[in-house]
């Protein structure tokens, strides 16, 4: 699986299959070779890549098994793209006890040339107690295990484990060890059906966070293309769906943010692919057939419309906030982003430093995001418990501006940590330009009648004994590799250079070598190689490195992006799109550049870049 986009979870990303590359977020409708209600070619204009089918279905039926047998799966269903079988888990679940074993249907599935085969795991349902959904996520595993050797197909191992967190967790690292190359998020289906979205999040966020980010993670099931993008930002890659079909059949309508009865339908909205086909009077009047066939065109288009909104979410980092307002559309989705919410320390490390837009901030529980709860835990090391702090009187700061006068007749004047309140947080001034700090648009800059009311500030006495500006770049060291960093990467004698249009800080050098920029779009900073080498030394290995092998050693030096495959080591703690130092096993430092990744995401992914060089310690024609 490679990572070509992200948004803290959330990525688009390639998967790679023998009948070709699945682009991910995507869904596989459900296709039952015995029953066709669209055309292969059809779906694919709406944007379909790779379906799904059943292959204890398939082998059942003597026509279906001896034409998939002798001519293969995908001359069944027509269709040349990635197929992915399921097991007859499902319908053991639904109908009892099957008549095959697991490893004769996984040999089945391989036989036939299925792309993506499924083991005979173990559905557990909520209500199963600790106890039996132990045992099933041990047996799934055991049933994992007894696939010994590579296959010409990829095989999905389940995560299964009920409501138990620890559960999933648990299944989530057994099946990342095994030789599953695809790991579906199991035994969901009657949460979705009970709307109970909120369980559904945290199922998924422990199924995710615990399992390798080398495999795609999919939600059977979980096709509602109201939950789709809620399900996404935490980090599911892939959907099945027959509810396109199975709505249609009983009359309803998918809308993006929900469900409507054929029956209540006045009007069709212009986009559908029934607008101006059909009026919705006569399609109610049209025969069952006719109309489910309609439905289940309609069904499909708004899955695909939602995930091609998703996907452009994603590229424009704007998928948390899509899910923020779209949770406003049914209180168990309103439920479920509080839930997420509550989650805000485990999702922090995937949050990029910075994000391209601006981050809108509608309530309180905007703060409860990542961006938030990783302000706040910066607040409570940068500041010590039993320091006296000062709070930054209204007026004397202006997003992101801190008034010059209070610079120099208070800040300087005395040592005291200071603190804006900005929203519901306490935010050390330093960190005025930071992301999200500056980046902020809130109901203040639209409301009518608000008037800045600047207090008057009693002057201090005394020496000036600090500067702002050097404060302020020593604290995002702080902030983006540690703290302490800043003293030492920084020393009294640094120079700032600082715009004369606009009065920001741009370049930061120490004896005529830079050391650093202060980005315009996001407040942080960028490494320039001095700086980084002084980085390097406050650091201990391996914080704030991406080591690299031998082979890749020179090509870095000289310019070129680190790739994953050549990684050998690096800090766990690594933020993404943070600069890291790229150093060989000698720990000899060779460029600086930002990684792509989290520290956690790098111990699992093998392959796709790892960090984007920006500046190196040889020359491009060097050897
Ligand atoms: N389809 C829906 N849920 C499941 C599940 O938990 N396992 C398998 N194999 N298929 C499913």
């Amino acid at each position: 699986m490679d990572l070509v986009h992200r948004e803290g979870l959330a990525r688009v990303g390639k998967f790679s299959t023998p009948h070709g590359v699945i682009t991910t977020p995507t869904i596989m409708p459900v296709i039952n070779p015995n029953l066709r209600i669209l055309s292969i070619d059809e779906m694919k204009k709406m944007g379909m890549e790779a379906i799904i089918t059943n292959s204890y279905i398939i082998r059942r039926n003597e026509n279906l098994r001896t034409h998939a047998q002798e001519k293969g799966l995908h001359d069944l269903i027509g269709f040349n793209g990635p197929i992915m079988t399921d097991s007859g888990t499902f319908q053991s679940y639904v109908y009892g006890d099957i008549e095959y074993g697991n490893l004769e249907i996984v040999d089945f599935q391989e036989q036939i040339g299925s792309d993506i085969s499924t083991i005979l795991d173990i559905f557990s349902v909520p209500e199963d107690t600790h106890e039996k959904a132990e045992k099933a996520v041990m047996e799934t595993y055991r049933r994992m295990n007894e696939v010994t050797t590579e296959r010409k197909t990829i095989i999905a191992g389940p995560i299964q484990g009920s409501v138990y967190n620890d559960l999933r967790e648990k299944s989530a690292r057994l099946m990342s060890g095994t030789l599953a190359g695809y790991l579906p998020i199991g035994g969901v289906v009657p949460l979705l059906e009970q709307y109970r979205y909120g369980k559904l999040c945290e199922i998924i966020i422990n199924s995710k966070i615990n399992a390798s980010f080398n495999k795609p993670i999919h939600l059977f099931g979980g096709g509602h293309p109201m939950f789709m993008g809620m399900a996404v930002l935490l980090g599911v890659d892939i959907f099945d769906s027959a509810s396109y079909v199975k709505y249609a059949r009983d009359g309803r309508m998918l809308f993006q943010e929900g469900t409507r009865d054929l029956k209540e339908i006045i009007e069709f909205p212009m986009w559908s692919p029934l607008y101006g086909k059909y009026t919705a009077r006569e399609l109610k009047e049209a025969s069952l057939d006719v109309r489910t066939r309609e439905l289940a065109r309609h069904n499909l288009f708004t899955i695909f419309m939602e995930l091609k909104e998703i996907r452009e979410r994603i590229y424009e980092q704007t998928l948390w906030q899509y899910v923020e307002e779209k949770s406003r559309a049914h209180p168990s989705l309103y439920a479920a982003f509080r839930s997420i919410l509550k989650y805000g320390e485990k999702l922090e490390p995937f949050f990029e430093l910075y994000r391209k837009p601006p981050l809108y901030y509608f309530d309180e529980l905007t703060e409860m995001n990542p961006y938030f709860t990783r302000l706040k835990k910066f607040r409570s090391i940068f500041i010590g418990s039993g320091e006296k702090v000062s709070y930054v009187p209204d007026g004397a700061w202006q997003p992101s501006r801190l008034s010059s006068r209070f610079i120099s007749e208070h800040y300087e004047k005395n040592s005291n940590p200071y603190l804006i309140k900005w929203m519901g947080i306490e935010v050390p001034v330093e960190l005025e330009e930071a992301y999200p700090v500056e980046q902020v648009i809130d109901v203040m800059h639209y409301e009518e009648g608000f008037a800045d009311d600047p207090e008057t500030v009693e002057k201090s006495e005394g020496e000036r004994v600090r500067n702002f500006d050097l404060e302020k770049i020593r604290a995002l060291c702080d902030f983006q590799f540690g703290i302490g960093t800043g003293k030492i990467v920084f020393p009294p004698e640094t120079e700032i250079v600082k715009s004369r249009a606009t009065g920001r800080i741009r370049t930061i050098s120490l004896n005529g070598k830079f050391l650093a920029t202060m980005r315009a779009h996001d407040g942080f900073l960028g490494l320039h190689i001095e700086g980084g080498k002084r980085l390097q030394s406050v650091s201990k290995y391996p914080e704030n490195r991406i080591v690299v092998d031998d082979e890749s050693a020179d090509y870095n030096a000289r310019g070129y992006n680190v790739f994953r495959k050549f990684v050998v080591d690096f800090d766990p703690n690594i933020i993404p799109l943070n600069d890291v130092i790229v150093v060989n096993s000698k720990d000899e430092l060779l460029a600086i550049g930002r990684s792509m990744m989290s520290g956690i995401e790098l111990a699992t992914y093998r392959s796709g870049l790892a960090v984007s060089v920006n500046h190196h310690t040889q020359e491009r024609g060097q050897a």
